[in-house]
């Protein structure tokens, strides 16, 4: 699917509907979609592709099945579990302390984990660590004003996230996943993009919306707007030769 379209939007948006239901469906087209987007930048087969807190390795095996060199990292092995099958060869490790030597990965991505940490300034400064120099690094995440921030709770995180969470037990008869402060982090985009451009081991490639099928760029150029309207934000990043 071309990227950005509107069919894609679409389709992305109605796998994620049934994420419940069909979750295989779901998320295997998320990291087909994922795996295009790198592929713009940097050629999979042949590259070596570290995935940090990818969850059930999705993201993994699409990275494997085009030729890569793929390590799935993720801490909590229940996630590791979640899906149909096993990933192989999974590590559980922590991003914030991963395994792996200085410049080890070409590509170094992580999806949907940054709202996920308490500290994601040094998150990032981990996945650049283990990025070669040159080597390219794919972060995305959900903002917390997004209308999906609040995770399973949404959008009804935008009137408090106690409140919203107590309406999800009221509604399904247990309780919320995350837990803002717990597991779930109110990530901003400004201050997010701020950071990054501050840094001088990685030059800002590209920061757009991940899932919009027009004005993906010029959405996170808006102050204001773009913590409603960016939905998740998408950041290139390429580390600078040493
Ligand atoms: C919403 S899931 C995303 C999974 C997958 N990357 C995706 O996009 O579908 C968030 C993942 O982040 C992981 N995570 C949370 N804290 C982490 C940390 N400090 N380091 C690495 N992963 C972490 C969780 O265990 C979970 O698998």
């Amino acid at each position: 699917m071309r990227d950005p379209s509107l069919r894609r939007s679409v389709a992305l948006f109605r796998a994620f509907m049934r994420e419940q239901t069909d979750p295989e469906h779901c998320y295997s087209l998320l990291a087909r979609d994922a795996a295009q987007q790198v592929e713009k930048y940097v050629p999979l087969r042949g590259s070596t592709v570290v995935d940090v807190g990818g969850g059930s390795g999705h993201f993994t095996e699409e990275f494997r099945r085009r030729g890569a060199q793929s390590y799935l990292f993720e801490p909590d092995p229940a996630e590791l579990h979640a899906g149909e099958r096993r990933p192989e060869g999974a590590v559980v490790a922590d991003g914030y302390l991963l395994p792996l030597a200085d410049g080890t990965a070409d590509v170094c991505f992580s999806s949907n984990v940054l709202e996920h940490v308490a500290d994601p300034q040094t998150f990032v400064s981990e996945m650049v660590r283990v990025t070669r120099p040159g080597g390219l690094i794919y972060l995305s995440f959900t903002n917390w004003y997004s209308p999906w921030g609040g995770h399973e709770t949404a959008p009804w995180h935008y009137f408090g996230a106690e409140r919203a969470r107590a309406r999800y037990q009221r509604r399904t008869g247990r309780p919320a996943k995350h837990t803002l402060g717990e597991n779930l982090f109110a990530v901003h985009i400004g201050p997010t993009l701020r950071q990054v451009r501050a840094r001088d081991d990685v030059q800002l490639v590209t920061a757009r919306s991940r899932y919009w099928p027009f004005l993906a760029g010029a959405i996170t150029r808006v102050p204001g707007l773009r913590e409603f309207a960016t939905w998740n934000l998408l950041l290139i990043l390429r580390r600078c030769p040493t």
